[in-house]
């Protein structure tokens, strides 16, 4: 079913009878980066998949977003929807909504997808910085062939490129006001380490063996800290994991939610 709660873009599937699981995409995508993942557990989870503020089919609003205003939106979608303790699914941007969503309420798990605790080093925040003004002066294109050409690996990028270019299109329609915002989103966002590590709920942490964009040495460290956690490495997969080895991480998705 599809929704608008607070100018987000809302779409439910299977019964909400179900332990609910909310997926969270990552920058600059929208919701339908979890369609193939909800196809596989629709019948047994109740899944929400939305668009985040500015991407898709999201209002923008005032277009000065954080971490914190993501999380606010999250937080209302599970207020509106009623959910108690549902199981949130964050990949990398949504990785980070997630783990600062952590910070504030105690949910049933959380599964992190070629995400990262840190915030940006000064490195990181200068290029998001160039991304925004090439963004401005040559337009989104470059900006979205760049990134993508980082996200998947390069067999991928060879095998798939109707999926490429597929993905790219979307993109491309998203209001470039919005991208730019996120990249804002980022630069100024927070560490969430400590309150990951003092986190005592199961938490997968699934990355791709040729991550760029968040090496897997992190999420190794990462979950090593943690508590209650699983981690997996999936073979042949860059930073895209759901989308580049789709079996091994709805397997690894599935294994974990088993034995909650
Ligand atoms: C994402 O996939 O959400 C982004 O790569 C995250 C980032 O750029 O830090």
């Amino acid at each position: 079913m599809d929704k608008t709660i607070n100018g987000i873009y809302v779409k439910t599937l299977g019964k909400d009878t179900n332990q609910a699981i909310v997926f969270i995409h990552g920058f600059p995508y929208d919701h339908t980066l979890w369609d193939d993942v909800i196809d596989e557990f629709k019948d047994d989870y109740y899944c929400i998949s939305y668009d985040i503020r500015g991407f898709g089919k999201s209002e923008i609003n005032t277009a000065q977003f954080t971490m914190q205003s993501y999380v606010q939106d999250l937080e209302n979608i599970i207020l509106g929807l009623k959910l108690s303790k549902p199981i949130l699914c964050g990949f990398s941007m949504g990785g980070y909504i997630t783990l600062r969503a952590n910070e504030r309420e105690k949910y049933k798990a959380l599964i992190l997808a070629n995400t990262a605790t840190n915030s940006d080093d000064d490195k990181a925040k200068l290029k998001r910085s160039t991304g925004i003004s090439d963004i401005d002066t040559k337009g989104l294109e470059p900006f979205v062939n760049g990134f993508l050409s980082a996200a998947f690996s390069e067999d991928f990028i060879k095998k798939e490129p109707l999926k490429i270019k597929s993905i790219k299109e979307n993109i491309m329609s998203f209001n470039p006001i919005g991208i730019k915002a996120a990249l804002l989103a980022m630069i100024s966002r927070t560490d969430t380490a400590k309150g990951l590590e003092e986190t005592d709920i199961p938490v997968l942490l699934i990355t791709g063996e040729d991550d760029k964009i968040i090496p897997k040495e992190t999420m190794e460290l990462m979950a090593s800290k943690i508590k209650n956690s699983t981690f997996v490495s999936l073979s042949e997969c860059g930073h895209m994991s759901m989308l580049e080895n789709p079996n091994g991480f709805k397997s690894a998705m599935r294994s974990f939610l088993v034995g909650l």
